[in-house]
């Protein structure tokens, strides 16, 4: 008898919203994309709850994989620059666990939106590009977890997230912005020489680069449909 394939439930935690969605193995969609604002303040007890709530809509899943817009190191978000102190530290992976009673992985949300694009051979990067800049980075498909390249500080005393995350868009323009992108992505050549780059994010639309053949633009604009591909990687 053929094994029964994992049905992962997919969670996205945004700054604006919370959203789920159930995937096959293969990472195709097999439900409703759900979605509740992200409640305020958005601490630890109050992000749960929603997806409390949003968990109630859906049944027969056996794995959790969840995108945080922060550091996530073995299931502890670490920062969370756009939701609460309160996540600094906190054991989320553990507390999602015991709550659902399902096995549960969680990653940087660029880094799961990532998984959906990666070959998993060499050194790729994403970028996503929405409300703020994401970013991650693999070597034969391996995450190195951690990377935060939006908050590093870039030109003037601005970091990435300021020149090319959603403010840095309004501030600047299509053309600017555009200009901007592509001398960051020349710096992450130059430091991290990844072999291919992927971009995504809601903002992604925007781009107007030549294209390479090193670069790929992923369409889908959230991260959701990684969640599956995430149980590909063992150390996360
Ligand atoms: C956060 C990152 C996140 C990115 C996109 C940044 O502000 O620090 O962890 O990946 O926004 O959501």
């Amino acid at each position: 008898m053929s094994k029964k394939k994992p049905i992962t439930l997919a969670i996205d935690i945004g700054g604006t919203g919370v959203k789920m969605m159930l995937l096959d193995d293969n990472g195709k969609p097999i439900s409703e994309r759900l979605r509740l604002p992200t409640p305020q303040p958005p601490t630890p007890d109050n992000v749960m709850q929603a997806l409390d709530e949003l968990r109630k809509q859906v049944t027969g899943f056996d794995r959790v994989s969840i995108g945080f817009p922060g550091v996530i190191k073995q299931g502890i978000t670490h920062t969370a620059a756009n939701l609460d102190p309160g996540w600094i530290g906190f054991p989320f992976a553990s507390a999602i666990r015991k709550r659902w009673r399902r096995p549960v992985r969680i990653a940087n949300d660029a880094a799961v939106q990532g998984f959906a694009a990666i070959r998993g051979r060499g050194v790729e990067m994403v970028l996503t590009l929405g409300t703020g800049l994401g970013s991650a980075i693999y070597t034969n498909g391996h995450l190195c977890p951690g990377l935060e390249l939006g908050h590093h500080p870039w030109r003037k005393g601005l970091t990435y997230e300021d020149y090319l995350g959603r403010d840095g868009y309004e501030r600047y323009g299509k053309k600017k912005w555009n200009k901007y992108l592509a001398k960051a992505i020349e710096q992450t050549a130059l430091t991290f020489n990844w072999d291919h780059l992927y971009i995504g994010g809601g903002n992604a639309k925007h781009i107007t680069l030549d294209p390479d053949p090193k670069i790929t633009l992923v369409s889908n604009a959230d991260g959701l449909l990684g969640g599956a591909a995430l149980w590909n990687d063992n150390e996360i």
